[in-house]
């Protein structure tokens, strides 16, 4: 951050086994100020670094995410959430209003929505106070009501509306009492990984990025953010995207 340098000490990454989580827990390891990285994922994950200190969270429910919580002893200067999900092996993002259904309304929004408001219930409380720290989620373009031009894939672009909207009131709220904690939402750009493949083959070449270009992107714009910039949700190269 400009004004307000990340040092980054104490980390946590969830979703670390996706392809922008691993690209994320692989550049902060790389972080010369690091301490620990608390990488949690449901798969089992093994490290080199001593510093990685893998979490496996089988299911992220509100007490799993809390019990995770207790067990953190630094203070956070980062904390990245990188779980998310469009599609499935049962469940295809909606082209029409006819394929809207309860249970991926309710798959999404619990993935894309509710356990990112949960770990930001749990861990908000654990970013350092005394010097600047940052909660970031990531959210997607798709997510922005301005930008809706195409419709469809109506429980995808919901959820990441919804999860905008817990970022904005939990930064807000934060704000009063935290200045130096900053919670946003990042669009990644279109990424190489499984989330992305089915629908990569009308991009031209230089659309797609790959992990670590992306997360390289992200990480440099974060070191440009100061507080004016909490609540909202950024693309990767620091432009704003409008809700
Ligand atoms: N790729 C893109 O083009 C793109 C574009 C816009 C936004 N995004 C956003 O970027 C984030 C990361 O996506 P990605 O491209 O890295 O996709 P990915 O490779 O599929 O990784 C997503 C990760 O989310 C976690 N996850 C999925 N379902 C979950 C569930 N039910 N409960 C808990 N964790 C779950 C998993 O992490 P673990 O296996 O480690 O638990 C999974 O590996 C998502 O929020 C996505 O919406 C991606």
């Amino acid at each position: 951050m400009a004004d307000t340098e990340l040092p980054v000490e104490n980390a946590i990454v969830f979703g670390a086994s996706g392809a922008i989580g691993q690209a994320f827990t692989t550049a902060i390891a790389n972080t010369k100020t690091l301490q620990t990285l608390t990488a949690v994922s449901r798969q089992p994950l093994n490290y080199d670094s001593n510093k990685i200190h893998p979490v496996q969270l089988s299911i992220y429910n509100e007490a799993s995410i809390a019990t995770l919580a207790n067990q953190i002893e630094h203070p956070l200067d980062l904390i990245i959430i990188a779980t998310g999900i469009l599609h499935s092996d049962d469940l295809q993002p909606e082209k029409s209003l006819k394929s809207v259904s309860e249970n991926q309304l309710a798959t999404l929004f619990h993935t894309n929505a509710i356990i990112p408001a949960l770990i930001m219930k749990h861990f908000a409380p654990l970013l350092r106070k005394d010097s600047p720290s940052m909660l970031m989620a990531l959210s997607a373009r798709v997510g922005s009501i301005t930008d809706n031009r195409l419709g469809g894939w109506y429980s995808y672009r919901a959820s990441k509306s919804a999860l905008n909207m817990l970022i904005k009131c939990a930064a807000i709220e934060i704000a009063r009492k935290e200045p130096k904690q900053i919670i946003v939402g990042f669009h990644p750009g279109t990424v190489d990984s499984y989330l992305s493949k089915p629908y990569q083959s009308h991009l031209k070449p230089d659309q797609l990025q790959s992990p670590e270009m992306s997360v390289e992107k992200i990480l440099t714009t974060l070191h440009t953010l100061t507080s004016k910039h909490s609540g909202q949700c950024l693309a990767y190269d620091g432009t704003i995207i409008e809700p």
